[in-house]
């Protein structure tokens, strides 16, 4: 059993005391709308090492800063672009993190050692109040990646989060329980470092969103140094083998927009009558499978723009396996 604290129910006491915790060197996840984060203080170096080690992530993997409102972002980054600062008013608080050139306070152990820091504003209440919290105390921000173990499904409840990192957490740790996140897939990374927004990672923000708040027409994604770990081919795994767009098989799981039938045998995990729903529902689906034991999920990915484009982008990782 984990010795680590699960909150229920998260009074303005109980959000002060995690807020006092995190300045205290503590790991409180919390909720998102996109994910469940695992925060740590920003700028307390080993505080954000056992965020490393929690996850299993290799140290050069960057971490996004979480803050309270956009009036903070002055102190994570300079020469912040028009269109970052367009895009702030636009989609803040919101599903969608921005990479800006780093100020010293981002330091390397943010950073993984690049110039640059991501940042976000997210849209849930619990994670507003806890940085809110957190600021009025001398808080700068909370780092948290996403709070599952490297290479993982992101947790999108505070249960999947116990499962997930519950063994590796400490007593003075913390899980703040805030329901299932609505949005249910990663925010949108903009790169923001370049003459032309650019998308890292799509999410909910999407690139029609982007290119109307800013007027501008955006980079193409190409591969170069920065390094994004949600990028990477192998992520986002389940441990059942993910089969990407083909006739599902007897004893397979099972995951299709509702109006796609379940074929005989098969283990339906999920079937969501929209696109938001898909995502809302994609990544407790998948674990669902893992916890009844199922070694391959069938999934018919959504066709379209908008969060399909996420969806299709996580299960395509998903699909090429760890
Ligand atoms: O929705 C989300 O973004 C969630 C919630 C908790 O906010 N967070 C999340 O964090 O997905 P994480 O660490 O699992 O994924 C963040 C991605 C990583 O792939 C990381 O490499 C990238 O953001 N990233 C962070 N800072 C960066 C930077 N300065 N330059 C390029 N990529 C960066
Ligand atoms: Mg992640």
């Amino acid at each position: 059993m984990t010795p680590s604290q699960f909150i229920s129910t998260c009074t303005a006491d109980a959000i002060d005391q995690a807020a006092a915790n995190l300045r205290a060197g503590s790991l409180v996840a919390f909720p998102t709308e996109t994910v469940y984060g695992l925060g740590a203080d920003a700028t307390n170096a080993s505080a954000v090492a056992r965020i490393y080690e929690v996850k299993g992530r290799p140290q050069d993997h960057p971490l996004i800063v979480h803050i309270a409102s956009m009036n903070d972002m002055e102190k994570w980054c300079e020469e912040i672009p028009a269109y970052a600062i367009s895009l702030a008013r636009d989609f803040w608080p919101g599903p969608m993190t921005l990479i800006l050139k780093r100020s010293r306070l981002a330091q390397d152990f943010i950073t993984g050692g690049q110039e640059s820091v991501g940042l976000r504003v997210p849209n849930h209440v619990l994670a507003l109040a806890l940085l809110n919290a957190f600021s009025k105390i001398g808080g700068a921000g909370i780092a948290a990646p996403s709070a599952n173990r490297f290479g993982q499904v992101s947790p999108t409840t505070a249960e999947a989060v116990q499962e997930e990192i519950g063994n590796y957490l400490q007593s003075q740790d913390q899980i703040m329980d805030g329901g299932a996140s609505h949005v249910g897939v990663e925010s949108t990374i903009i790169d923001c470092t370049h003459e032309l927004p650019r998308i890292l990672r799509p999410g909910a923000i999407t690139e029609e969103m982007i290119m109307d708040s800013t007027g501008l027409s955006l980079l193409e994604n190409v591969d170069d140094v920065i390094r994004v770990s949600g990028s990477l081919e192998n992520h986002y795994s389940p441990k059942a083998k993910v089969i990407l767009n083909s006739t599902a098989k007897p004893g397979q799981g099972f995951i299709a927009l509702a109006d796609i039938a379940t074929p005989e045998g098969v283990i339906r995990l999920a079937a969501p009558r929209d696109i938001d729903e898909y995502a809302r529902l994609l990544y407790s689906a998948l674990r669902l499978g893992d916890s009844q034991g199922i070694s391959e999920i069938a999934v018919i990915a959504p066709i379209g723009e908008g969060l399909a484009v996420a969806i299709r982008d996580r299960l395509l990782r998903a699909s090429r396996g760890r």
